[in-house]
């Protein structure tokens, strides 16, 4: 089929690479002439495993990209994967995707045949239907349920395995209105249900936007209870990873998303969880269990602190922080624990000496002014306290390296480092 997608962000870009790949022609839409020019020439915007191979070998050919909304016409569906970032009252701000609707009406209002718009966003329920839809009837001059359709796919890719995600998913959300737009929608996905043979969920609009929300919000309130587990597991002084191991086995329970530590971050627990929160009020519901989930994210990282702080007063003293970026395997420190952590030090009057591999010029745009190192090693030496933020690989196999810390107090909020002689540790939650 020929398929458009409208932005070439992480999921935009993942989205068309792993289509084409799927056997589609794909049309990726950007503002941004730099992006177009390099999926063109077959380079991926965006680092994910996996992504590069994809662009390489379809872009310019199966996969083009154009600033030109035009090219939609010449598509049997368009994607919009434009992003709905946090306002400050945590609700979701449409103005973007509803530009690119905007823009994508205009540019349906002369194609002839039948189109499908899909909205692969993260927006609340009624969104795609009385937002979106709305400002493509304007637009375009054409009906709703007669010109065209409107349908709603959401996305479940993680950072770091984005292409692996897509290509095995669970399951797939049609969202759909009509059976005329589910049929186009199927067709779209058939290549992937063939290949994958994931569980197909055939549902409403309203039901595909709210199954993205539910979906995260179970997850990140999952983390936080865990995490509220591993609190009071560490005061009665019990090993939370056992217990945890030990529920995981009922498969009610599930062995997966069961590690407490500092907390969730990244671009979506966070933001879903807010808009999830905003959503409600905005009902008049008051979403407490929700709510109880983002206050006891926000209390890990003072946890961390405090325990810290039963060690070494940090006014003064050169603390080390292991870890920016918000999980490992990614340069991506939005909402990262690292953030609340480093304000935290800084409020106390530490020196802040900062590792990551990959997430340090990431976090220079939040804290100029700190001491970035090339390795924990680097870090470590002379420090009088190290906070472990992100679980990456190498902090396990650090060794002798805790040997030339001044005063070697490690705080692991990841449980990465072992509990080892001649270090004094501290677990969060064991
Ligand atoms: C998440 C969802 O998993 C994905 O389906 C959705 O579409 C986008 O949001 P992502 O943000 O990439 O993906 O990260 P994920 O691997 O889910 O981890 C989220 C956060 O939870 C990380 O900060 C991670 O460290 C934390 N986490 C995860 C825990 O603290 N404990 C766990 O057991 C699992």
């Amino acid at each position: 089929m020929e398929l458009s997608i409208v932005g070439s962000g992480y999921v935009g870009t993942t989205v068309a690479a792993c289509f084409a790949d799927l056997g589609h022609s794909v049309t990726n839409i950007d503002i941004d002439e730099d992006i177009v020019e390099q999926l063109n020439d077959g380079q991926a915007p965006i680092h994910e495993p996996g992504l590069d191979e994809l662009v390489a070998e379809h872009g310019g050919d199966r996969l083009t990209a154009t600033t030109d909304y035009g090219a939609v016409r010449e598509t049997d569906a368009t994607f919009l994967a434009l992003p709905t970032p946090s306002r400050a009252d945590g609700s979701i701000d449409t103005s973007i995707i509803e530009a690119g609707a905007r823009s994508l009406g205009e540019a349906l209002g002369s194609k002839d045949d039948y189109h499908l718009v899909v909205v692969k966003s993260t927006v609340v329920p009624g969104t795609t239907e009385d937002v979106l839809g709305s400002i493509i009837e304007d637009a375009s001059n054409e009906s709703r349920g007669e010109d065209f359709d409107v349908a709603m796919n959401p996305e479940f890719l993680r950072e770091g395995s984005a292409v692996e995600d897509f290509l095995g998913p669970d399951k797939v959300v049609l969202g759909t209105e009509n059976e005329r737009a589910n049929e186009r929608l199927s067709a779209v996905f058939e290549p992937l249900v063939e290949s994958s043979a994931p569980a197909v969920v055939e549902t409403g609009i309203r039901e595909a936007e709210m199954i993205k929300y539910a979906n995260n919000a179970f997850l990140a309130t999952k983390v936080s209870l865990v995490n509220e587990l591993g609190n009071i597991c560490k005061e009665y002084d019990v090993d939370a990873y056992e217990v945890m191991d030990a529920i995981g086995l009922d498969d009610r329970i599930g062995e997966r998303f069961l590690r407490s530590g500092v907390g969730w971050g990244g671009s979506c627990f966070p933001k879903d969880t807010a808009a999830l929160v905003a959503a409600a009020h905005e009902k008049g519901y008051e979403p407490s269990l929700v709510e109880a989930a983002i206050e006891v994210n926000e209390k890990q990282p003072k946890r961390l602190l405090e325990l810290l702080e039963d060690h070494v007063p940090p006014q003064g003293k050169r603390i080390a922080v292991l870890g920016l970026a918000f999980k490992p395997g990614t340069d991506d420190v939005r909402n990262s624990r690292a953030i609340p952590v480093i304000e935290a030090l800084q409020n106390r009057g530490a020196t802040v000496v900062a590792y990551d591999p990959v997430a340090t010029e990431n976090m220079r745009e939040h804290f100029p002014d700190i001491e970035y190192v090339e390795s924990a090693t680097a870090a470590l030496d002379g420090a009088d306290g190290a906070l472990v933020v992100t679980d990456w690989d190498e902090f396990a196999a650090l060794d002798d390296e805790f040997e030339s810390m001044t005063d070697p107090v490690v705080v692991d909020g990841r449980r990465i480092v072992e509990r080892r002689e001649g270090i004094t540790y501290e677990g969060l939650t064991w």
